[in-house]
This record gives C-alpha cells, sequence and structure tokens, in this order.
C-alpha cells in the first residue's frame, strides 16, 4: 500500500519506490547536469529511504529528492561530531516549477532526516542557482561556507545546512 505523506490538490508527495527510480533518473537528466549510475540511486534508496521522496501529479513523476546520512564534523558546534543528513540531489521539472513542490519535498525529507535522529542536514549549491537558495533559506538552511571550484565546470558552491533541535 502506497502511503500519501503530503497532499496539495493533485500534487502528491510519497516516499520513493524501486519502480520510480527510471522516472526519477529522467528526471535527473532533464534537470542538472550532476547524474549518476543506476546503482548509486539504488544504494540511496536501500541505505535513506526515509529521507528519498517523490513528487507525483496524475500518475507522472515530477520532482525527487534524495539523501545519504553519515557522521562528520558538525557544520554549527565548533570540533562538534555529528550525524549528519546530506541532500545528493534535489529537482522538480521546469514545467511543475513554483507550485510549491520543491518546498514540500524538502519538508518532507527532512521529516525522513528527523526520523533518524540526525543532528543537522546539509547541502551544496551553485552559487548562482538563485530560485533554489532563496528556497533553502525560507525553509531554515543557512550559508555555513562557499566551497571554491566545488563543481566540474568550475563555479563555487554555497554549502548550506539546518540544525535539529530534538
Ligand atoms: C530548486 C527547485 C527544486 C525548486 O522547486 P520548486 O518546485 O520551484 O520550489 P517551490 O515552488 O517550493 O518554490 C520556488 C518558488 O516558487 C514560489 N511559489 C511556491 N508556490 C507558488 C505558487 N502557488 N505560485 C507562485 N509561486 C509559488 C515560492 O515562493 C518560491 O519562490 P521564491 O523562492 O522566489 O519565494 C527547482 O527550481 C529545480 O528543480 N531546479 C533545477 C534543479 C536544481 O537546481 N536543483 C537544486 C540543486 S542544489
Amino acid at each position: 500500500m502506497q502511503i500519501i505523506n503530503h497532499q496539495t490538490g493533485d500534487y502528491i508527495i510519497r516516499h520513493c519506490e524501486l519502480g520510480d527510480l527510471i522516472p526519477v533518473m529522467e528526471i535527473n537528466l532533464k534537470t542538472l547536469p550532476e547524474h549518476y549510475s543506476d546503482y548509486f540511486y539504488e544504494s540511496l534508496l536501500a541505505e535513506l529511504p526515509e529521507a528519498f521522496m517523490v513528487a507525483e501529479h496524475q500518475g507522472k513523476l515530477v520532482g525527487y529528492i534524495m539523501c545519504k546520512s553519515e557522521y562528520g564534523f558538525s557544520n554549527f558546534k565548533k570540533l562538534g561530531f555529528v550525524k549528519k543528513g546530506h541532500v545528493v540531489s534535489v529537482a522538480v521539472l521546469e514545467e511543475y516549477r513554483k507550485k510549491g513542490l520543491g518546498k514540500a519535498i524538502i519538508e518532507e525529507c527532512i521529516q525522513g532526516i528527523k526520523s533518524k535522529r540526525c543532528d543537522e542536514l546539509y547541502l551544496e549549491v551553485r552559487c548562482s542557482n538563485n530560485d533554489a537558495v532563496r528556497l533553502y533559506e525560507k525553509i531554515g538552511f543557512v550559508i555555513k561556507q562557499r566551497l571554491k571550484a566545488y563543481y566540474r565546470d568550475g563555479e563555487d558552491a554555497f554549502l548550506m545546512a539546518i540544525e535539529f533541535t530534538y
């Protein structure tokens, strides 16, 4: 049985299933320059299904977010060693943007990350990607670092992070 995490009108936010991975990869190919192997998608789904969300419209997948978790130095506490969620990739098909789907999938993903008791969630975003940076800030992420020449084409990234309290 499929569980709907969030519904607005005809749009559904739910956890990703194995059968969703091909449409997820197609959305990734259409929307982002960073691509991954089939195995990588499968491993993220196996590792952290709680934070792998999809947005669906009338049976068609139109967005996704996928994450991993790791232990490492805190982006907030000096010398703190914490459990961190890491957003690997998030995208919504262009024709479905600015309807609140990006915000909804990230917020559902945060619930999944918190269910795994992560202390923080972080991501990298191109410094020129104003739409994404603004959206992350609205959700509560803050810019913590600028990563020089992070992308293959030489562009810098902002490392943005959000901290959770339980
Ligand atoms: C970043 C991305 C996922 C955001 O997805 P989205 O579905 O457009 O996100 P939202 O609709 O929740 O929010 C985006 C904007 O739409 C606005 N919006 C939300 N609902 C709206 C509505 N009903 N009507 C008009 N605008 C609306 C939001 O206020 C927000 O605008 P603002 O940031 O200027 O205030 C999407 O732009 C994308 O896939 N980009 C390409 C891939 C990418 O860059 N991924 C991030 C890599 S780090």
